[in-house]
């Protein structure tokens, strides 16, 4: 049996890849995870491809200085306009929502419209359309930005506050009108709206939760490269940030589920005066 103890490194744009980091968490509790949230820069959806993929290709090589198992792409803007990019580019293996959320997305639909809903640039790359349509060409999909979803969850409205039922109510009419048989939830931020989400598209809509799909497919991907840990113990959590490292503290709570106390803050223009090994936990005061 496998007992690979390399920590599995995860990035996002800022703290909405804590969704992937709790789904991971669930399904993988021996694993390490080191999380980079590039809150300077946040937020990535109005940005366009050539910057999104220059910073994830930097924050890639500020990730390979902690040698992961793997690199997991949990910010879907990124997934869509850099990894495609960068796949090929890195020895370590890469993966991004996009395939795992259009997986799910095709074996749930069983022919029926699927509605993607993510941020402006996701929509605008068409990359969870054309790998729903590579899994079946016959699938209908309709896409829809929702960009103010973001600051809402970060802000963190309760899911009764009018704010957020007149978001949902704004973005989701038309798609509801078009009863899809499954929504993607393609942004890190909106499975925390899941429940006014599912209220206003009634019961019979299946909601895919990107987080989940990819945090499945990390566990199939360490289970067929069988570099799994089996530590019993549960795996440490170590965060770092490009800004606003008590922002991201106080907000990773509800993300989460649990309080993070200390995170540290590293920026990109850092990354390059780093050598070989990472900096080691001991720069760290994170609790999990
Ligand atoms: N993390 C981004 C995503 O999943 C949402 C926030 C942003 O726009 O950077 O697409």
């Amino acid at each position: 049996m496998s007992n690979d103890q390399r920590p599995i490194a995860v990035f996002d744009s800022g703290l909405g890849g804590l969704t992937v980091v709790r789904a991971l968490r669930r399904r993988l509790p021996g694993e390490s995870v080191i999380y980079f949230g590039d809150t300077a820069r946040v937020p990535y959806g109005p940005k366009s491809a050539e910057a999104v993929t220059r910073f994830t290709r930097e924050i890639f090589q500020f990730l390979l200085h902690f040698d992961p198992k793997c690199i997991v792409v949990a910010c879907n803007t990124a997934s869509a306009l850099a990894v495609p990019e960068l796949v090929g580019e890195f020895a370590v293996p890469v993966i991004g929502t996009v395939e795992p959320g259009a997986a799910a997305a095709a074996k749930a639909s069983e022919g029926g419209l699927v509605a993607i809903l993510a941020t402006e640039a996701t929509i605008a790359s068409n990359q969870y359309r054309n790998a729903i349509n590579r899994y079946n060409p016959r699938i209908p999909v309709v896409q829809k930005a929702c960009p103010l979803f973001v600051p809402i969850v970060e802000e963190g409205r309760e899911e009764r506050n009018p704010l957020v039922r007149m978001a949902v109510a704004e973005y989701l009419e038309a798609v509801r009108r078009l009863r899809p048989a499954v929504v993607v939830l393609g942004c890190t931020h909106y499975p925390m709206l899941r429940g006014p989400i599912a209220e206003y598209l009634g019961e019979s809509v299946v909601l895919v939760d990107t987080a989940e799909a990819t945090s499945e497919a990390v566990e199939q991907l360490l289970h067929d490269s069988s570099s799994l840990s089996n530590d019993s113990n549960r795996g440490r959590l170590l965060c770092y940030v490009s800004d606003n490292t008590q922002r991201f503290a106080s907000l990773s709570t509800r993300f989460l589920g649990h309080t993070i106390t200390d995170v540290v803050r590293i920026c990109p223009e850092e990354f390059a005066t780093l050598h070989q090994p990472a900096p080691t936990p001991r720069r760290l005061r994170v609790s999990v």
